[in-house]
């Protein structure tokens, strides 16, 4: 049926600025790419933790964001404006809740997801740099719940940050160069409090995004891994028959995926 004239001029707004966008940049093209790109059939709801912990991530930085519009890093204002939160400002229990308890989802989900990766054997050839990109998201993971601890700045929050810096500080060579870093000072003060400020709010999350984002590329890159009972399981040849003796191919002799004969 042919299309009625008001339709195509509607069709025509909508996709002008789609395709003005589209030949000056190729965004749209690479959006469908990561949107339809092929994955494998066997994929099941624990490739889904990726995503996940994604979601988490970017649901702690969208609370993160409201929080720092109301959070003041002094010591003599930290509590109350945090009490301010809670108490007076509209939905900042809510807020303030979903970001503290956030925090726990989304180490969780980390360690599911890095489980995952690791009971698939997701982390061979040619996924090893993933993995390590993954490390470092775990490091960066971890020292985002620590810097965040010190914010409310009551007693639990100030005497697990003295554990954490005296912990810190045992390390051989480089324990007290980081312990006199992160403390800012002789004790734990304003200096501190503004130094985990801008690392929890700047730096940390600044270098989380960073990462995620080489994260996906490599993802999408080299596509997501069938799960190991799989004859396409990572390291697996596609078409190769198992050997047997000296171990998977993938482990003795890397071969991409679909290459005939891992040359
Ligand atoms: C902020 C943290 C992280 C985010 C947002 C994230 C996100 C994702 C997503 C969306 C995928 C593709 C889907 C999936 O396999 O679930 C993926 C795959 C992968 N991730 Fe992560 N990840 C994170 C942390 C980690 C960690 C800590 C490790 C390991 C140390 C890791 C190692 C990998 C590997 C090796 C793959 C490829 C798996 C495959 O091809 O099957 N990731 N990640």
């Amino acid at each position: 049926m042919a299309k009625s004239e008001r339709r195509r001029q509607i069709e025509g707004m909508v996709l002008y600025p789609i395709d003005w966008l589209e030949e000056r940049s190729g965004l749209v093209g690479g959006v469908k790419y990561f949107l339809f790109r092929k994955v494998p059939g066997d994929l099941g709801w624990a490739h889904t933790l990726g995503s996940a912990t994604l979601t988490a991530f970017l649901v702690q930085a969208i609370t993160g964001v409201i929080l720092a519009m109301f959070y003041k890093p002094s010591p003599d204002e930290a509590y109350e404006s945090i009490q301010h939160i809670t108490n007076d400002v509209d939905f900042g229990w809510l807020v303030r809740g979903m970001h503290r308890w956030g925090a726990s989802v989304f180490i969780i989900l980390l360690f599911f997801h890095m489980a995952r990766v690791f009971l698939y054997g997701a982390y061979k050839y040619p996924r090893e740099l993933n993995w390590i990109v993954g490390v470092f998201l775990l490091i960066l993971g971890m020292f985002e719940g620590f810097t965040g601890y010190l914010l409310p700045y009551d007693q639990t929050a100030y005497w697990a940050t003295v554990v954490g810096i005296n912990l810190n500080g045992t390390a051989p060579i480089v324990g007290p160069f980081l312990a006199q870093f992160l403390s800012g000072g002789a004790e734990i003060g304003a200096d501190t409090l503004s130094k985990f400020y801008a690392l929890h709010m700047l730096v940390i999350p600044g270098a989380i995004f960073a990462l995620i984002g080489l994260h996906l590329y490599l993802v999408i890159r080299l596509g997501v891994t069938s799960p190991p009972w799989s004859p396409e399981a990572a390291g697996r040849d596609r078409g190769a028959p198992v050997e047997t003796g000296r171990g998977r191919r993938g482990l003795v002799r890397p071969g991409g995926r679909g290459s005939a004969n891992g040359q």
